[in-house]
């Protein structure tokens, strides 16, 4: 959420070298952009705009420094003067996060005479952190100093008029730092580095870094004093974060599935068994996650149940607040997220962490926030996703729940044999021929304003995320059921030719389809047979227990028809942004 990117190297193209590494960044957020570059003359300048970075083509002033910013709005409104990079007197700032308390610090220099440009936050950040250095601290004092006023969670990129270098903070928002030969990078997440170094240090909370040309000086954001950072090889590589022949960054995803599957269950036996100890040494677990992965932890929710006979709860982590006096130091929480960074989980984590909880994290952003403050970490291994609409995160994460449900019964094998059956079908499956299935049934629902979906057992949270799924990219109304409930009161939302996508042909489902056809209703089965009452079908293997994982497939599909048809560009739905770091 906000990517931001900054660059210091001898030379002088800085400001493009941020220009590129915003485009990389912007499914993190495409409201509008802003990059500043130091000019020889030592002079600060902006360019700014609303709107997405990926089409701005300009070159930029020769500059050896220069910081970015691609926003998602949260205080304020998409206009230029809420665009970042924020400029008060000899300080330009970008900020990814929230300052909880801006107003009343706002008023106060409000008070004073001052007057604002923007309703930002991060104004208020700018306008501190230059009231402190007019005061006379240096440029490190002054953030330290604006830190310890900020509640709530930020990073930011600090570049000032007369003082050297690029200073980088974090408090909760994630920050990497890239180390170049000659120069350095800033980054809020690794794909926008990746063509320049993959020679990491990652920023934790509350620490700072200065850096000039390929130096970088790390210290505590609270005492000042110098830190030592290790350095981190990181294994992605920078083709897997680029788009290739595909058109759009979400079908490529779709079609990576054919081999992230296999990725995602090749761990070692003892990692996983180290998971499963931590959920039978617990006396009450929890899933925590947020949108899709929340649904993928729902599933699991019904794997352990079946496979192992465990029962563990699961909750969207906006709404554990609730359940929080049932965290103790013999819970078990497992956090199930893509980008590791999600604030409404993090925050969860922290607290239960600080309660004596076990916390067992499955990330796709290996070194991310999650992954650093858990217990036990297991990659989901599928690559980075940078598509704002999950998909092969989702079924790598859905597979090593599954696995984890088959260590847990004390049958890894069995589980790893039918997880390495359900990726050989689903590479069969996904192939062109597939594809003009799925553009037909999407081409025959492409103008309905509504759709819904219907699933019994592990394919109910299938419904959901088939529900967010269309949502998000082609925004039909759509939404998800368990099959046995639509006519306990929606089903009075069945008219005449509305689709219906049924998933699964178990005889209780194919009842429910059966009711809502003879109400009119347009019957998509998803399923391995083909039954008498869908109108229409799309054919997915028959992976017994892990049917989930498959049937998930071609709706993915049908959202990216569906969208593509639209005209929409299902990377960029509107008023989304990836990894999520705002409560
Ligand atoms: C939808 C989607 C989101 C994320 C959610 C949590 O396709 O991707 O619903 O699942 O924002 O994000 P992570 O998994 O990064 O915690």
């Amino acid at each position: 959420m906000c990517g931001i990117f900054a660059v210091s190297l001898p030379g002088n193209e800085a400001g493009n070298l941020v220009l590129e590494g915003l485009k990389k960044l912007e499914y993190r957020g495409y409201d509008s952009w802003g990059v500043a570059i130091r000019q020889d003359s030592g002079e600060i300048i902006l360019r700014k705009d609303v709107g997405k970075i990926k089409d701005v083509q300009i070159q930029f002033e020769m500059s050896g420094e220069a910081i970015g910013h691609t926003r998602w709005a949260t205080h304020g409104g998409v206009t230029m003067a809420n665009a970042h990079p924020h400029q008060v007197g000899k300080v330009t700032l970008v900020h990814n996060g929230i300052f909880e308390n801006y107003l009343d610090v706002k008023s106060k220099y409000q008070d004073e005479g001052m007057g604002f440009r923007s309703d930002t936050d991060t104004e208020v950040i700018a306008c501190m952190v230059n009231d402190f250095l007019e005061k006379g601290m240096s440029v490190a004092g002054a953030i330290r100093h604006s830190a310890e006023v900020i509640q709530g969670r930020f990073s930011l990129l600090v570049i000032a008029e007369g003082f050297p270098g690029i200073y980088a903070a974090r408090r909760g928002s994630p920050l990497i730092i890239g180390r170049g030969e000659t120069g350095t990078f800033i980054a809020s997440d690794i794909p926008a580095l990746l063509e320049h170094t993959n020679v990491v240090n990652y920023l934790d909370d509350d620490e700072m870094v200065h850096i000039e040309g390929n130096k970088a000086e790390f210290s505590s954001l609270i005492s000042g004093d110098v830190i030592e950072k290790r350095e981190v090889a990181v294994s992605w590589k920078a083709e897997q974060a680029s788009k290739g022949d595909y058109q759009h960054f979400m079908i490529k995803e779709i079609f990576d599935q054919k081999k992230t599957l296999r990725d995602a269950i090749d761990h070692d036996d003892e990692k996983l068994h180290e998971a499963v100890e931590l959920l039978q040494k617990s006396n009450g677990a929890y899933f925590v996650a947020c949108g899709t992965a929340h649904k993928a932890a729902m599933c699991a929710e019904y794997y352990f149940a079946e496979i192992s006979g465990r029962k563990i709860n699961v909750v969207p982590a906006s709404e554990m607040p609730s359940f929080e006096r049932f965290i103790n130091d013999k819970t078990a929480i497992i956090a199930v997220s893509q980008s590791g960074e999600t604030a409404d989980v993090l925050e969860i984590l922290e607290r239960g962490k600080k309660a004596g909880a076990k916390i067992l994290a499955l990330t796709n952003v290996e070194s991310s926030s999650m992954a650093r403050l858990a217990d036990v970490h297991i990659p989901i291994n599928a690559g980075p996703e940078k598509a704002v609409a999950s998909t092969k995160a989702t079924t790598a994460q859905m597979a090593i729940l599954f696995l984890l449900a088959y260590a847990d019964a004390g049958k890894l094998n069995l589980g790893r044999e039918i997880l390495s059956g359900t990726a050989s079908a689903i590479n069969d499956l996904i192939n062109p021929r597939y594809e003009n299935y799925v553009k037909d049934v999407a081409g025959k629902i492409l103008n309905q304003k509504s759709l819904f979906i219907i699933g019994r057992g592990s394919l109910f949270p299938m419904a959901l995320e088939s529900a967010i799924k269309i949502q998000e990219v082609s925004y039909i109304h759509a939404q998800g059921f368990p099959a046995g409930e639509l006519k306990h009161g929606p089903i009075a939302l069945i008219e005449e030719g509305v689709p219906c996508l049924v998933l699964g042909d178990d005889q209780d489902t194919l009842s429910n389809a059966m009711e809502i056809k003879s109400r009119g209703a347009h019957i998509i089965g998803i399923a391995p047979k083909r039954a008498e009452v869908f109108d229409d079908w799309l054919k997915v293997p028959d992976c017994g227990q892990a049917q989930s994982i498959a049937t998930i497939v071609p709706v993915q599909l049908l959202a990216y028809y569906l969208a593509t048809f639209k005209g929409l560009d299902p990377d960029m739905p509107r008023n989304l942004a990836k990894s999520v770091t705002v409560k």
